[in-house]
């Protein structure tokens, strides 16, 4: 695996996690690089294999290469702010789901399933040192309308995927704080109880 140590901002890690979570981050740059075809499929395998409710699989992932038409339509759907370091990365991919069950009805944990898949497929993409940057920041209408996606289906977000830039993470004062926030979390004490939750 690829040790993505690149990023300044030192983590607080504080037991002995999977080497794939510890050097796991989200970042603005990727290598100018296309994405082996074999790490695509290993991503979207891993996918493949998360666990669902009904084993439903609800999700569905459409991806675009830089340079290709869809790739400019679905960069055209981000925030400005997105758009502005994503236009640079060498993939583009729509997280939807289908938010109904095989009978029609309201599948209540597609969006969680989909997450869990996104999750999957983030791990196996870090043991191929290949990143992903999820962004929610987009304009779900459109994204909707220019994919025709049928109304079942809910775009959740959009991620930019390369190669970890590792020699050189320095990112524009555009993302400075949001850099330096990515690397802090809270502590265990405030999210984890035991016999009864104090909030
Ligand atoms: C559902 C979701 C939506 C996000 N939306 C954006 C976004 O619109 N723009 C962005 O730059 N980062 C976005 N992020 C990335 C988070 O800011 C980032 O994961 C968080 O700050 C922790 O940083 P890390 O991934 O480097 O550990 C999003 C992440 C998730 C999971």
């Amino acid at each position: 695996m690829v040790k993505a140590t690149g990023s300044k901002y030192k983590r607080d890690i504080q037991r002995p996690i999977l080497d794939k979570l510890q050097y796991r981050f989200s970042p603005f740059k990727f290598q100018q690089k296309a994405l082996d075809d074999l790490h695509l499929s290993n991503m979207f395998e891993a996918a493949r294999w998360t666990p669902s409710a009904k084993n439903l699989q609800p999700w569905s992932f459409l991806y675009t290469e830089n340079g290709a038409t869809s790739f400019d339509q679905l960069l055209n759907c981000l925030t400005e702010k997105n758009k502005r370091w994503a236009k640079d990365a060498p993939i583009l991919m729509l997280c939807i789901y289908n938010c109904h069950d095989e009978q029609g009805n309201d599948n209540f944990y597609a969006l969680h399933d989909l997450g869990s898949a996104v999750a999957n497929m983030t791990l196996q993409a870090q043991e191929d040192g290949v990143a992903i940057h999820l962004m929610g920041g987009k304009e779900t209408q459109q994204a909707k309308e220019i994919f025709n996606l049928p109304a079942k289906y809910h775009v959740s977000c959009i991620a930019a995927i390369g190669y970890y830039c590792l020699e050189d993470v320095t990112i524009s004062e555009d993302y400075k704080e949001e850099a330096a926030n990515s690397h802090k979390r809270k502590s265990r004490d405030t999210f984890v109880f035991k016999d009864s939750i104090r909030f």
